[in-house]
């Protein structure tokens, strides 16, 4: 089938390329003549595991072409919306400008009965807004909502066997034809039918749910503190009744990204427009207790070392997460740049994130090398759960800081490996 994707961020350029390496003929629109240059050279502009390895392979090469020209994509059946809807800055609420006039584009060059297909995550009534305009503008053509549930870090599997298909349609804009697509694409998902709110609300309330979990986990660590509970040994044992589940109940300091915490803002707004501001209140809260753990990370650091001024910290990670090089609402960028103006000399380790780190906190100072970053610390923080750092060697380790104090802001560490090779481990919610 001749598809496009308009948008070649994350999301896009993830399902731009797994269609194409599937055999659909792709066309991939964007506005950003730089990062089109870099992936029609084969480059993708960010990092996800295998997907440079995915745009190399003859059937992505062959099927995919990246374009800033909408014009290309008329001929195209289904037109895939993965423009991003960022927070309005100084606001809780989406911006949806991008979305807006992609969405106009599209219109423009959509032949008749083609489909458009939004995966972008928007505030509850957006589509049915959209698909009044489209009936208006051009009749014939359809509007679907298929919100997407991917992972960075696991992009490629969650696209090629997701573990649910959503599609929003209404009696004019029916789902069967983007159903069978995905038929195709993973005979195994279950596809749900639904009407464009619940499609809309499905992917808000995910991403809120999981939000949720995490703030629960550090609520329960900010209880363990004053009491002397272990959070960990507390999330494992509630976590092994599968009503609740072990998973997204990792303590530390919380959740970041571009989606999580902007999700459950825009959400939050939007509840406020539809007069609703009390149902979802209980996420102002756990947007809170998310801010909190990462200023509590920053006072245990300063409880450790006191004054800052002069102090070495190794901080290790910069990414939101593991296997990306995202920084967006970094949770480890935040508390190494607060920790920084605080007057501590910071050094900054990341696998993979350094590029874009450096681009959007330039004042602190980043190495490539974890020995480098480590050499003659006060104190080392271990912020994103990067497997290398799981891997470290506690006694080699040791010989390189000046202080063997680590503080595990991902409660991921083997405490006992670490203690019994001579470090001090500080952790929020856990007595050690
Ligand atoms: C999230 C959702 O998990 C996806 O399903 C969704 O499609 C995506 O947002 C989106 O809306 O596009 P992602 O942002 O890639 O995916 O990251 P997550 O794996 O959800 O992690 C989010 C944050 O929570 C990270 O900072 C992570 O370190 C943190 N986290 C995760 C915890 O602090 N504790 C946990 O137990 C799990």
């Amino acid at each position: 089938m001749k598809i496009s994707v308009i948008g070649v961020g994350y999301l896009g350029a993830t399902h731009a390329i797994c269609m194409a390496s599937l055999g659909h003929e792709v066309i991939a629109v964007d506005v950003d003549p730089q990062k089109v240059a870099l992936l029609n050279t084969g480059v993708v502009p960010f990092y996800e595991p295998g997907l440079t390895q995915l745009l190399g392979t003859a059937n992505a090469q062959s099927n995919l072409t990246f374009t800033t020209d909408y014009s290309d994509a008329s001929n195209c059946d289904i037109h895939f919306l993965c423009i991003g809807t960022p927070q309005t800055e100084n606001e809780l609420h989406a911006d949806l400008t991008a979305l807006e006039n992609a969405f106009e584009s599209v219109i423009k060059i959509a032949k008749p009965g083609s489909l458009i297909v939004g995966k972008s995550t928007v505030p509850v009534g957006t589509a049915q807004r959209l698909a009044t305009n489209l009936a208006e503008r051009k009749p014939g053509v359809l509007l679907n909502w298929n919100p997407e549930f991917l992972r960075e870090g696991h992009a490629i599997a969650d696209t090629l066997q997701p573990n649910r298909i959503v599609i929003g349609a209404n009696t004019e804009n029916g789902a069967e034809a983007l159903a069978n697509f995905y038929k195709l694409v993973s005979p195994e998902a279950p596809i749900f039918i639904t009407n464009f709110p619940t499609a809309e609300l499905v992917k808000v309330a995910a991403n809120a749910f999981l939000a949720t979990k995490i703030s629960f986990i550090n609520a329960m660590s900010e209880v363990a503190d004053a009491t002397g509970a272990d959070v960990t040994l507390l999330a494992d044992a509630i976590g092994a009744d599968d009503r609740i589940g072990r998973k997204f109940l990792g303590s530390g300091i919380g959740f970041g990204g571009g989606c999580l915490p902007k999700d459950i803002r825009a959400f939050l707004a939007r509840a406020d427009e539809l007069g609703l501001a009390e149902s979802l209140n209980f996420l102002k809260e756990f947007d809170l207790i998310n801010q909190r753990a990462r200023t509590r990370a920053v006072a245990l650091a300063l409880k450790e070392l006191g004054n800052p001024k002069g102090k070495k910290i190794a901080v290790l990670g910069a990414a939101f997460k593991p296997d990306s090089d995202d920084v967006r609402d970094s949770p480890a960028l935040e508390i190494a740049e607060t920790l920084h103006a605080l007057g501590a000399s910071v050094v900054v380790h990341d696998p993979r994130a350094l590029e874009s780190a450096a681009a959007k906190i330039p004042e602190l100072t980043y190495s490539d090398s974890i020995e480098e970053t480590l050499t003659q610390a006060d104190l080392t923080m271990h912020l994103t759960e990067w497997g290398e750092y799981r891997a470290l060697d506690p006694a080699l380790v040791k010989k390189l800081v000046k202080v063997p104090t680590i503080f595990d802001g991902r409660n991921v560490l083997d405490v006992a490996k670490w203690q019994n090779a001579g470090w001090k481990l500080l952790a929020l919610g856990r007595a050690l």
